[in-house]
């Protein structure tokens, strides 16, 4: 196929977790970025795996049917199918998987295998004007979501190395956790991040996780946080109803000063100055704020994905996939989707 004579259309499907997405990308460029939330999970403080997998094989269909008709293709104009392998839920996977992999038989075009946390970072190359900046290899991103925590080295589109990582729960997990401890619906970071804004972040102290070089550990301020509550509540039952606010901010404060802290270590030790963030988590107001404000202190060119990249989504996919199809870095109907799956290889 000569790629530089024909436009270059693919399409990315986006099914780890809670999110059905699918986006259309035209040599590089968005054309449509579709995304279906499920509220079924709402009221259980997390993903439930099985209804997750059926919200999916339900919204799927309409969702590829919306963004063939927002980017006015067909699907006999396709290049490329992408998508999400792993990591994430199995059985969400697979239902993305199977929907790829008969497409691409149907319409006789290549499969891309595309590994999610990789497509978060690569979510920075997405431009929405032609004077975007993008960062300049290597750089250092902070991908902070559900499911992970992981400070990456980013040496290529393709090649990239984890510095450190979580060893418990992920900085998202922290958000949702504490949120179901007060009660609020999942997911949680959203509206801790709202009830933030008119909360004072000094009034309560929760101490930092002491974890060794550029690892996080997020399990133990989760404990204190619950902790701190219930003593609080035994002591007075409506404490979490009158200081929301600022249980909220001060509890965030110690999220973000913590993902910020250990961001400033890596960016010193392996001397990177452009520094990036990436997944749902660096959607949080007070994280975006602290990065630039840390970017200006230590002469950093900083990267920070608009609101609709930095949560699930299908245009990251694509993209990812953008580059792979341009490595002839080709899937196979054999392969199989991966609930793990290591980044480094
Ligand atoms: O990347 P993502 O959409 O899905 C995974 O791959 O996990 O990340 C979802 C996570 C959830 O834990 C959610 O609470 C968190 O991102 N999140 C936020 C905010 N928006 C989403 N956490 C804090 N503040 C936010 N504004
Ligand atoms: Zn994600």
């Amino acid at each position: 196929m000569c790629k530089a004579t024909k436009d270059t259309l693919i399409l990315g499907i986006e099914s780890s977790c809670d999110d059905t997405s699918v986006a259309i990308l035209k040599n590089g460029k968005i054309l449509a970025n579709i995304t279906a939330g499920q509220k079924v999970h709402e009221e259980y403080g997390g993903v439930v795996p099985e209804l997750a997998s059926r919200a999916h094989q339900q919204n799927l269909i309409p969702v590829v049917r919306a963004a063939l008709k927002k980017s006015g293709i067909t699907l006999h104009e396709l290049s490329a199918i992408a998508y999400t392998r792993g990591p994430g839920l199995l059985g969400s996977l697979l239902v993305g998987s199977s929907f790829a992999k008969g497409l691409s038989i149907a319409l006789g075009v290549p499969l891309l295998e595309v590994h999610h946390m990789k497509a978060h970072i690569l979510a920075h190359f997405i431009k929405e004007t032609e004077e975007q900046e993008v960062p300049h290899f290597p750089f250092l991103c902070l991908t902070v979501s559900g499911g992970h925590t992981q400070l990456v080295k980013v040496n290529d589109y393709l090649s990239m190395e984890i510095l450190g990582q979580t060893i418990d729960d992920a900085a998202g997990e922290a958000f949702d956790k504490a949120a179901k401890i007060l009660g609020l619906p999942y997911p949680g970071g959203p509206l801790i991040d709202l009830y933030s804004q008119k909360g004072d972040p000094h009034r309560f102290a929760f101490s930092m996780p002491k974890i060794e070089g550029l690892n996080y550990s997020f399990s133990g301020l989760k404990t204190q946080f619950l902790y701190f509550v219930q003593a609080e509540v035994e002591k007075e039952p409506g404490f979490v109803e009158k200081n929301l606010p600022d249980i909220c901010a001060s509890y965030q404060e110690a999220i973000v000063n913590f993902l910020m802290a250990k961001l400033k270590r890596a960016a010193r030790e392996h001397h990177l100055t452009d520094i990036a963030v990436a997944g749902g988590v660096s959607a949080n107001s007070v994280l975006r704020k602290k990065l630039q404000k840390l970017g200006a202190e230590n002469n950093w060119r900083t990267f920070i994905p608009a609101l609709e990249y930095c949560t699930d989504n299908a245009a990251m996919i694509a993209m990812t996939g953008y580059f792979q199809y341009v490595q002839n870095d080709f899937g196979n109907l054999k392969n199989a989707p991966l609930s793990r799956w290591n980044m480094e290889v």
